[in-house]
């Protein structure tokens, strides 16, 4: 992660029955408690903070920017889920899914797990790989959040939330260590296997490698997200991105889906074997094996 300077955080509640919540996230993250939450003329950048909404990252009042909250039951992803366009949709075709076929996808870079939603929507199951600690605890509170509001739709005979929540998984941590251990298990175990099923069943092997790294935001900030500016500041930038792709090449069964914006360069200037451009977004696919289905 790169960022101009350092932001403050400190975790805060809202009321006083989240607080044991936030001595633990506080410890965890080596963040201090701010008990005054006025986020005018404090001295701290942003606040993660425990609500009734579930834990948000709340900018102060001068930044000007939205809080970020993770909420898969929430309108958005809802909409999406049901009107997002199915298997037709840009994603879908990168990562191969069909009326057949929904691939395993590991997601090397969760975020907010907006897209790991979006496939599991589609049936792929997703683990979902998050190195920054506060992106990693906002993500793993909507998960929780999401999966509490599925276990109560599931009583009202809903099972659509819950059919996608359950695809979806999570893990803390750098994609590179996840990769480069997943690598030297698949080339001990090579070698020695006979046909390729051999070599599935001794390592687990996503069908698909899922990357999108951090990108600078655009010049043209104005129509940036108020929401998108927050994250960036808080991520910065994943330069090291680049180093991803060797072994995610080898970790993947069947194909490494990139996610750049449009005009952006190849992931580790390496050309991918096609790839599916949208209006401001690019699908850069690296293909390995044809897919079943
Ligand atoms: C652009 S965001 C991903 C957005 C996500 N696709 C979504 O739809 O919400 C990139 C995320 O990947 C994470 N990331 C970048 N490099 C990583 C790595 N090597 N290991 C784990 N997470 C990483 C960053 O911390 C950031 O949260």
């Amino acid at each position: 992660m790169t960022a101009d300077s350092l932001p403050i955080i400190r975790v805060a509640y809202e009321s006083i029955s989240f607080e044991p919540q936030a001595q633990v996230l506080a410890e965890k993250l080596c963040l201090p408690i701010q008990v005054d939450t006025d986020t005018y003329g404090n001295s701290f950048d942003y606040l993660l903070e425990f609500t009734q909404q579930g834990l948000a990252l709340r900018p102060s009042a001068d930044k000007g920017y939205g809080s970020i909250i993770c909420d898969f039951a929430g309108s958005e992803h809802s909409h999406r889920r049901r009107y997002g366009g199915g298997n037709g949709q840009a994603i879908a075709k990168a990562v191969g899914v069909s009326g057949k076929f929904a691939p395993q996808v590991l997601d090397l870079t969760a975020g907010l797990g907006g897209d790991g939603f979006v496939l599991a929507s589609l049936g792929c199951n997703v683990c979902m790989l998050e190195r920054n600690p506060i992106v990693h605890s906002l993500l793993a509170d909507g998960l929780s959040r999401g999966i509490e509001a599925a276990r109560q739709e599931l009583e009202q005979g809903d099972d659509e939330l819950s059919s996608v929540i359950n695809r979806l998984s999570l893990l803390e941590g750098n994609a590179a260590n996840y990769l480069s251990d997943l690598v030297s298990r698949i080339t001990q175990v090579e070698p020695q296997a006979q046909v390729e099923e051999e070599l599935d069943t001794a390592v687990w092997r996503p069908d698909v490698v899922y990357v999108d790294p951090m990108f600078p935001l655009r010049k043209k900030s104005a129509k940036v997200k108020k929401q998108m500016q927050a994250f960036h500041a808080i991520v910065g930038t994943d330069p090291d991105a680049d180093q991803l792709l060797a072994n995610a090449l080898i970790a993947a069964k069947y194909r490494v889906v990139v996610k750049r914006p449009t005009g952006a360069g190849f992931l580790d200037e390496t050309k991918p074997n096609y790839s599916l451009e949208g209006k401001s977004t690019r699908y850069d696919i690296y293909a390995l094996k044809k897919l079943p289905g």
